[in-house]
């Protein structure tokens, strides 16, 4: 496992005596959508005898279509089209189809406001709200296939602007609020967007974070000449300097605008959306997702893991901005035709139960967070929850990040009462939805493990040659067969996709190997047990970073002359930035200087990336051939003394020096 073995052996040393298990709850199997380990083992079954028409069986069933598809999969490794032939349109699946139901006046959204406001849209109301914002987008220039830049807090306008360019073939890109303005332009830039809609701002703990700005300031001086117009919506009021021509208010066009535009039959393969994200260059790659596969994929995984019922009232508190607020904020609760939950606030936004008050408020009934809000929450103490009415819960979900065993308990215990499962979901941005979860009426489950993959997924554990390795060994996670919800491409670099997802892990034999990034070990119960990255990605409170942008940022200023960033563990938040930095010659390490430098990376990229430490250093430990040994500055960074292999080290002193 190259660099990362250390840090893995010691995770497979604590995690192998997690020996617990937990049965689907009797009351909650009684009522489940798939309610037995056979009914589980069915479904897989039914996908190794006929995998093609396994999904065609799904998408015949589960979504609406313009046009039938010819042919389910056309597999030319790595690349992948699904349902070849096929018109289908997402913002009809999720909206127009309900309409004739009784889900006509069933909430779709309801959204309450970091400062409490409530407001509730029935999947009439956000029908047209969408229709209209397509609209808007057409009068504003946008055609299918352009990119549209999304730049919002959480507010239901962000959920209507995915849907309107859903509806009429644009292709948006989600850029997360929290991102700087370098942040922001620099992936407008690269998705080349032709308009961006954002707001003058939102609220984050008690206070207005300006996103307009922000905005101004990525688009100055003509810095991304592919955006002609701005929407922007009035979310917190007071002044906003509007530049004649470009921009325009949402409030002031909206009535203008018809409440309807019918859905545009699509192709499968239409591009949906683009989501940067990190990886192991400087550069963030941008995730392709197109529209039938990710549709149907989210939609039945969110069935599935989530086990949606009619009356459930789900609430998922990731950010649009990432890739679980696009498959679970969104598509896949409105497909399904639930009532999802958007909340603007942060975990400790105002009152430290301000959570606990949105689960009693809206009688929530499934609740999906990530493992360092659930440790926030923990920290803050469990009188909060305790002073609350939780008893509408039924079933609870992590994702982005291992959970400890110990907060996977208290979780358990705390919050979902000892009777609500709990679904512990591997994904990524990449592969459009989850993967690796339990399905709650069915799977027993182990704290700290994702348990087995979904039905139509196959997975494996195995070394750098493709070579299974044995039960409860560490090893690389890939996937070996295609399925709906993945990934494309990267945006405008096919080879970039290619390196890095099915050239890790060498094909042989016609079999193609999906490299996730991820270690894993597999238990005698064919449980999967993911250890983390393995390349040079970090994750710091479930947001993904990579070492390698951090430290452009840093090189960036002018002080700076090399830098290397690593990842410590954090009780909190998973993962911490540290960053050891060598400064150019005439500058001279001080406290100013650090607090200096971390403002600078937050600049560059966003509050999300501020390093907990600056280590000032004179030299870096490297191999002959000038690698950097992360290895090495990990185990510095979390206090240890490095062990493993240093005969490549080129000057050993370094380590000397750094440990001082
Ligand atoms: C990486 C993907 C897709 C959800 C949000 C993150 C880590 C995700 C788990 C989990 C252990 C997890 C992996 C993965 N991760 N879920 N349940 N257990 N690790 O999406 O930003 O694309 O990050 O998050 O390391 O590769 P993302």
């Amino acid at each position: 496992m190259g660099d990362n073995t250390r840090a893995t052996d010691l995770l497979i040393e604590s995690v192998l005596q997690e020996r617990r298990q937990f049965p689907p709850p009797k009351a909650f199997q009684a009522q489940a959508r798939i309610a037995s380990l056979e009914q589980y083992h069915q479904l897989c079954q039914e996908f190794a005898q006929d995998p093609q028409g396994f999904w065609g069986k799904w998408a015949a069933q589960e979504l609406h279509w313009f046009r039938p598809w010819t042919q389910v999969l056309d597999w030319q490794p790595p690349q992948a089209r699904w349902f070849v032939g096929g018109q289908t349109n997402l913002a009809y699946n999720c909206l127009d189809r309900h309409l004739h139901t009784h889900r006509r006046t069933k909430p779709a959204i309801i959204w309450q406001g970091e400062p409490g406001e409530v407001r509730v849209l029935t999947y009439e109301q956000l029908h047209q709200e969408v229709c209209r914002m397509a609209n808007a987008l057409r009068a504003l220039g946008v055609q299918a296939g352009d990119r549209v830049g999304i730049y919002l807090p959480m507010i239901p306008e962000a959920a209507m602007a995915m849907l309107a360019c859903a509806r009429i073939g644009a292709v948006h890109t989600v850029v997360f609020g929290g991102f700087s303005a370098t942040a922001l332009q620099e992936r407008l830039r690269a998705a080349q967007a032709k308009v961006v809609i954002t707001a003058d701002g939102g609220w984050r703990k008690g206070e207005v974070v300006p996103l307009k700005p922000q905005v101004d300031q990525a688009l100055a001086a003509g810095q991304v000449p592919t955006v002609t117009q701005v929407l922007v919506v009035q979310r917190v009021g007071g002044h906003t300097p509007m530049t004649p021509g470009r921009d325009v208010w949402w409030h002031e066009l909206q009535p203008t605008l018809s409440a309807e535009c019918p859905a545009l039959p699509l192709d499968s393969e239409q591009m949906l959306f683009i989501l940067y994200t990190s990886g192991t260059t400087g550069k963030p790659k941008g995730i392709v997702h197109t529209t039938a596969g990710y549709n149907l994929y989210t939609h039945l995984t969110a069935q599935w893991v989530f086990d949606l019922r009619e009356e459930d009232v789900y609430w998922c508190t990731a950010d649009v901005g990432w890739i679980t607020g696009h498959s679970y904020v969104v598509y896949g609760p409105l497909s399904n035709g639930a009532t999802t939950v958007m909340y603007e606030g942060a975990p400790h936004a105002g009152n430290p139960g301000c959570f606990w008050d949105v689960i009693q408020a809206h009688r929530v009934t499934i609740f999906y967070t990530a493992p360092t809000a659930i440790r926030t929450f923990i920290k803050m103490g469990e009188e909060h929850p305790r002073a609350r009415d939780l008893s509408s819960l039924r079933l609870l979900g992590t994702v982005g990040e291992p959970i400890n065993p110990e907060a996977w308990l208290w979780y358990h215990r705390v919050i979902g009462g000892e009777r609500c499962p709990i679904v512990d979901t591997w994904w990524q941005t990449e592969t459009g939805g989850i993967m690796i979860a339990p399905l709650p009426g069915a799977t027993p489950t182990k704290p700290g493990s994702a348990t087995l993959p979904l039905p139509g997924i196959q997975v494996q554990v195995v070394d750098r040659q493709g070579e299974p390795v044995g039960v409860n060994q560490g090893g690389y996670l890939v996937v070996t067969h295609p399925w709906p919800g993945m990934m494309r491409t990267v945006y405008q670099d096919p080879e970039r996709f290619r390196r890095t997802y099915w050239e890790q892990i060498p094909p042989r034999d016609g079999q193609y190997f999906y490299f996730t990034g991820d270690g894993a070990r597999r238990d005698e119960d064919g449980y999967v047990w993911i250890m983390g990255r393995v390349d040079d990605v970090i994750n710091v409170a479930g947001h993904r970073l990579g070492t390698m942008e951090i430290e452009s940022a840093l090189v960036s200023h002018p002080a700076v002359a090399e830098a290397a960033v690593v990842g410590r563990p954090d009780e909190i938040k998973g993962e911490a930035v540290v960053a050891f930095v060598i400064l150019e010659g005439h500058y001279q390490p001080s406290e100013a200087l650090k607090q200096e430098l971390r403002e600078h990376v937050v600049r560059e990229i966003g509050a999300l990336a501020r390093p907990s430490e600056v280590k000032f250093t004179e030299s870096l430990p490297k191999t002959r051939s000038g690698k950097i040994m992360r290895r090495l500055l990990r185990a510095l960074a979390a206090g240890e003394a490095p062990s493993g292999d240093i005969s490549t080290l080129e000057d050993q002193s370094v380590l000397e020096r750094l440990r001082d």
